[in-house]
Order: C-alpha cells, then structure tokens, then sequence
C-alpha cells in the first residue's frame, strides 16, 4: 500500500501510448494503493490551447480516465486548476530550484528546439494560407497558429518552470510513488532533489521524497511515422499516434502507413525499431506475447500483420468508445468537483505547514 499519484496533460485526446505508458497502470494500481489521479491544465497553458479546445479536452481527458476504469470511489480525480495549492507551492520551490536544473531538463531542450523549428515553419504557415491549404487534420488552421506566434512569441517562461509546478503537484499530498513514461522520469529525479533540498535547508522532514515508477513495456511506444520518437500528441502529423477516439477505418489507415523495417518478416529485436514497436502494441492490445505473434505471423508478410494489429485495437477501441460515449459531461463535472474538494483538503493542511516551515505568518 503506497500513496501514488500522477496525471496527464489535457492537450488534444489521449492515444494508445498515453493508455499504455500511464492509465493502464493506474487502474491497477487503485486496487490496493492510495491513489491521486488529475489532469494538469495549467501545465497544458504552457503551448497555446484554443480556449474552446481545452475547455472540451479536459472534460473529455475527465470521461477517458472513467471509460478506462479510474474509478473515484477508489481514486481521487481532479483537475489541477481547482486545486490552488498546486500554483502556490509551485512558486515557493521556484526560490529553491537553480537555473541550471532547469535548463538541464530534456524535455525543456526538445521543445525549445521544436520551437525554434517554427522559425523555419513561419515561412511555410504563410506559404500554405497564400495557397489556401488546410492542414491536415489540425485543430487549429494555419492563420490561427501563425497569428499566435506573432503575438505571443516562440518560448515562454512556463516552459522553462514546468518542472516546479510537477514537483508542487507531487509533493502537496505526501506521494510515495509517481508512475509515469520514461520521458517523465527525470521531473520525477528534480522532484526528489527539491524536496531533499527544503527538508535540508529548513531542517525538517515537510516533504516525502517521491519514486518514479516506470512499468516495463509499454513504458514508451514509438511514432507510428518515426520509430526513433516517442508517440505524442503534439507530434506534427496525425499519423504518429493512434488516439483512443479514432474511428475503425481510421486506425486501419493508420496501420496500413505505419513504417516497417527493411525486408518482410515480422521479426522484432534491437535492429528492428519499426517492428519491434508494432509488435509491442499489438502484445499488450492481444494478451499474446511478442514471441507468440511472431510465430503466428512467420511466413506470412506485413499485410496480414497489419490486419491483424488494426483489428486487436479496434477491438479495444470500439469498447473503449462505447463507454465514454456513454458517460454524460454533468457526470463528469460532478466527480472532478468532488475530486477537488477531496484533494483540497489535503492540500489545504500540507501548505499550512509548508508555510509554517518556511515563516509565513
Ligand atoms: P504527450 O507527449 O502525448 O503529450 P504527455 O507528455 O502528456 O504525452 O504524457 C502523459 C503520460 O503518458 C505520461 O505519464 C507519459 O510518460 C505517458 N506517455 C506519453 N507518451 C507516451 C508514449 N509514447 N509511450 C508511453 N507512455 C507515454
Ligand atoms: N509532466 C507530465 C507529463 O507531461 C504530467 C504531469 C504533471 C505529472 N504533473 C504531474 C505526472 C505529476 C505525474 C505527476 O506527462
């Protein structure tokens, strides 16, 4: 029995590497622990969000976590906003936290570095509104994404303080266990310094100093289009990810341009990138193992492995779907309220310490 909590940010819909790496855990781990789960739109504030868009995501982010299984009789569900504890301890660590922790995170140095590639998108955004050309399946057009930029510039300085915030969630509710992707793992690492740190420098223990929990496969699934990235939802192209909202022809689209490695066997291993992702999936969409699928299909090509594959997930995804469908908004929001006033409690009575700790009257 451990205290355990994590969260998702509600940027565009989930997809499979989202459920795989980090939900399907969670609806084990709620049998036996105590378990905080959230979704964090203030650290989705961070990239511009339509404010129509992020309105509908956290809702949706809200039936996904209950259509998967989260269930809050057994885990508080809440969304980070609020709970206004979360931005108040974020700024308390920032006074503890060096720049050069912050600048040393990789996720800050990826999405500097996409941001930077925008600088070369500008020309192409305006090239496609010349030529009237929708973006393919973007929630947003062009004019729109160019417009932003102009206005607000490329980074912004909640980019750079993300990690503050993660730890404030994490450390606000006493959390023993933090199970997250691999990606995650080093917010989870700055976490525990900080929390060392303010017990060190204030000479007591306020703070439980958190573990990442990393699960082992499905810990990171590839880009459909680029085994060598992670599936994402701010990729740039739709056929990265599957999302967990994708129609039956969608996914088999999806499949069918999924990238292969060289040659025509369905083979995974090390030198295999490609394969080796594809069949991960479809093992832990199956219940067979990586071995048993490659036996299944030896001899047969990557057409009938791709069918197979699409069918494993839609089979998934068609249950999936019915159960979200089926959980009304005004549900949603009557258990995210809840949720909150759950999570403020605890919160509420963390912070009085912290502020005791640190000399704030
Ligand atoms: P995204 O990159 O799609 O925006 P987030 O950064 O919001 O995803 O991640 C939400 C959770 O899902 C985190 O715990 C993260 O580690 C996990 N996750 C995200 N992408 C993947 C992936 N491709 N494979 C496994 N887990 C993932
Ligand atoms: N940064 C995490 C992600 O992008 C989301 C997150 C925010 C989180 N606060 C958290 C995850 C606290 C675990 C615990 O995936």
């Amino acid at each position: 029995m451990s205290r355990i909590l994590s969260a998702v940010q509600p940027t565009n819909n989930l997809h499979i590497g989202n459920y795989l790496g980090a939900i399907k855990q969670w609806v084990e781990l709620q049998e036996s622990n105590e378990t905080i789960f959230f979704i964090v739109d203030l650290h989705a504030l961070t990239v511009y969000q339509k404010p129509e868009l992020l309105r509908q995501n956290i809702l949706d982010v809200a039936r996904m976590y209950l259509a998967l299984g989260l269930n809050p009789n057994k885990s508080i569900i809440f969304v980070q906003s609020h709970v206004k504890e979360h931005a108040e301890l974020a700024w308390i660590l920032g006074t503890i936290v060096k720049m050069g922790e912050l600048e040393r995170m990789t996720q800050f140095k990826d999405k500097i570095e996409s941001l930077s590639e925008i600088t070369g998108q500008i020309k192409n955004l305006e090239m496609l509104i010349k030529d009237e050309t929708r973006i393919y399946l973007a929630p947003v057009t062009a004019q729109e994404i160019l417009d932003y930029i102009k206005k607000r510039g490329h980074s912004n300085v909640g980019l750079f303080t993300y990690p503050v915030l993660m730890a404030a969630d994490i450390l606000l509710y006493d959390t023993e266990r933090v199970p997250v992707g691999e990606d995650q793992k080093q917010h989870v690492e700055l976490t525990r310094d900080i929390a060392e740190r303010f017990n060190k420098l204030y000479g007591k223990v306020v703070f439980t100093v958190p573990e990442p929990m990393i699960s082992q496969s499905g810990a990171r699934v590839m880009g459909l289009d680029d085994p060598a990235k992670k599936m994402s939802k701010s990729a740039a192209s739709a056929y990265n990810y599957i999302s967990l909202l994708d129609d039956v022809a969608t996914v088999k689209k999806k499949i069918k341009k999924a990238v292969t490695d060289s040659g025509a066997e369905v083979l995974g291993g090390a030198s295999r990138p490609a394969l080796n992702n594809l069949l991960t999936i479809y093992s832990l969409f199956s219940d067979k193992s990586v071995t048993a699928l490659e036996k299944e299909f030896a001899g047969k090509g990557y057409v009938d492995f791709k069918n197979g594959l699409a069918d494993a997930l839609n089979a998934f995804l068609e249950a999936f779907q019915e159960k979200f469908h089926a959980i009304k908004e005004s549900e949603a929001r009557d258990i995210l309220a809840d949720g909150a006033a759950r999570a403020s409690t605890r919160s509420a009575l963390k912070m009085a310490q912290i502020k005791e700790a640190i000399g704030l009257i």
